[in-house]
């Protein structure tokens, strides 16, 4: 059980909220100039990951109190009752054990007093004989032919996970398999996937924890239709089609053979669950041994987490960043920006992990919060976004703390791309600490040859404030390990934050109601009549729908 413990009630808050009154107007170019050895101070290397966090609206006393917060909160009993399988997840009434599936070590993981170690290990042995048969050719489709496509179907946490690994590291698919992704129930996601693929050489992967999921199941009838549209029979779907889910009953009711069928269970969150048998499709693409390095780097990141004092801790401080942002200075949002094309969907997958997780106003004893909770999580890559939104981070009415990462090196070292794209990494972070004040707005003007009242006119529009907070994650390289690491790393900053602030990270009961009211829509639409029964808003929005798609 997760005490409760209201963050605000605590000393160390109030001394933070007294600490903020000063910090507020304090600019980091400041702190920068003060302490030369801000960046050896404020930053952390972890296996081939240097965070460095110096540029960071921070000082030793802000730094000080944030780590009193987090014990006062109890942040470490409650790392450890996660990893030692309580149940956390107290409104579900499950453990939170995404932790155990990449558990290298020998020590048993305990649920109701019995290891999980073996069942993992199994689960995980089906997965990688399967995908080393996929890989190497020898899975065979209804014709002979070898898996040349995939196609994952499934939303949420069944697909954001490996549709951004897939991407994060196609560079490792040296297989020739192509992974889609299909998830929206819009017809046309499933429609346009199809036009790609040849039904002898496709395997579908129906990927859904409680296989109930509307959207999931209406994709997968929809591709069982047209794969027996197209030559195969029910007993080629064998071939075919595989399932991972929690939910057997309903695999083998949908027609997928069991032996097809790969586990998971209800102690992995489905955003959590890209570590699980959710991750097949990421081992029949980059192939399963870097599926495995993937799993090896979280766990890294999960010894970490456990084992290092709070003040070298990465997830940790990332969490107390966060917080200092959110509940002090009133943040709303946090971008993440990778600089790397291949983790274009690194910012999507982590507004689910963040979101989903995070979206909560009700506290551990079941009381509306009187505090801001989880932030609006955003971002594209670099430097993309900077021809896009940066304008507003830099000068907008908002301040809006960013996480920037980069691997130093590219996989891709064409020209001298990677140098560009790298200064651009290092220049937004100086930018956007620095800023640019009124004096050197001057000078560059009167410089250009301006006027004394041209200058006055145009320098306004000139100055950057600056003092905006950034972390810059610099990596290697963006390896299967690598990548795992940083999955982790924001995975348990999000569980930290979600500690010290009270609330329960592992439920979405808010995702609900939508699904419900339309489960009771839907038979509204199949006939002609108009509806009288929602609101003057939805019965109208209803009514002309119908009159729209009969006239
Ligand atoms: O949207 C709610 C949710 O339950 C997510 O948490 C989950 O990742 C997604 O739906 C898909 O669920 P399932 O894997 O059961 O189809």
């Amino acid at each position: 059980m997760l005490q409760s413990i209201n963050p605000t009630q605590t000393k160390s808050w109030t001394a933070l909220s007294e600490h903020f009154s000063v910090m507020a107007d304090v600019h980091m170019k400041q702190l920068f100039s003060e302490d030369p050895k801000r960046f050896e101070k404020f930053s952390i290397r972890f296996s081939d990951i240097l965070i460095d966090y110096s540029k960071n609206r921070i000082t030793d006393e802000t730094l000080k109190l944030l780590l009193s917060l987090a014990e006062e909160c109890q942040l470490k009993n409650a790392i450890d009752s996660m990893f030692n399988g309580e149940t956390i997840n107290q409104t579900e009434e499950r453990p939170v054990l995404h932790t155990a599936l990449r558990n290298q070590s020998s020590q048993p993981v305990l649920v109701d007093g019995k290891d999980v170690m073996p069942e993992v290990g199994s689960a995980l042995a089906k997965m990688k004989a399967f995908a080393d048969k996929v890989t190497g050719g020898q899975w065979l489709g209804h014709t002979g032919k070898p898996v040349k496509y995939i196609v994952n179907i499934g939303i949420g946490g069944s697909d954001l996970g490996p549709a951004m690994v897939t991407e994060a590291l196609k560079n490792y698919n040296t297989f020739g398999i192509e992974a889609h992704f299909v998830s929206n129930v819009d017809g046309t996601h499933i429609s346009e996937v199809l036009k790609k693929v040849k039904a002898e050489e496709t395997l579908f992967m129906i990927a859904s924890k409680t296989f109930t999921t509307q959207e999931t199941m209406t994709n997968a009838n929809t591709a069982k239709t047209w794969f027996l549209s197209q030559g195969g029979n029910q007993t080629d779907i064998a071939k075919h089609f595989v399932a991972i889910s929690t939910n057997q009953e309903s695999v083998v009711d949908f027609g997928i053979d069991p032996d097809n069928m790969f586990v998971f269970w209800d102690w992995v969150g489905g955003r959590y669950s890209l570590w699980s048998s959710i991750g097949l499709s990421i081992a029949c693409t980059i192939g399963y041994d870097n599926f495995e390095q993937l799993l090896i780097g979280a766990f890294e990141m999960d010894e970490h987490f456990r084992k290092t004092p709070f003040e070298k801790n990465t997830p940790v401080i990332l969490a107390l960043l966060g917080i200092w942002y959110t509940n002090f200075f009133g943040t709303e949002t946090e971008a993440i920006l990778p600089y790397d094309q291949y983790m274009h969907r690194f910012a999507a997958y982590f507004q689910q992990g963040n979101m989903e997780s995070n979206g909560k106003s009700v506290d551990r004893s079941g009381q509306k919060i009187n505090y801001q909770t989880g932030p609006i999580v955003w971002g594209e890559p670099g430097t993309n976004g900077q021809h896009a939104f940066y304008q507003l981070i830099h000068q907008g009415t908002k301040l809006i703390p960013c996480d920037f990462l980069a691997p130093a090196i590219s996989q891709n070292p064409i020209g001298n791309h990677h140098s560009i794209l790298l200064s651009n990494f290092f220049a937004q972070t100086e930018a956007l600490m620095n800023g640019k004040g009124w004096d050197e707005v001057r000078d560059e003007l009167a410089q250009a040859g301006k006027s004394e009242s041209e200058i006055e006119e145009t320098a306004p529009f000139k100055v950057f404030e600056g003092n905006i907070p950034t972390n810059s994650i610099l990596v290697k390289k963006l390896d299967p390990k690598t990548l795992g690491s940083l999955i982790a790393l924001y995975e348990h900053k999000i569980f930290a934050q979600g500690i010290i602030w009270n609330i329960f990270s592992f439920d979405q009961w808010g995702v609900e109601l939508g699904k419900v009211l339309a489960t009771k829509i839907l038979p509204e639409l199949q006939d002609e009549s108009p509806v009288q029964s929602h609101d003057s808003s939805t019965n109208g929005l209803i009514n002309t729908y119908k009159i729209m798609i009969r006239d």
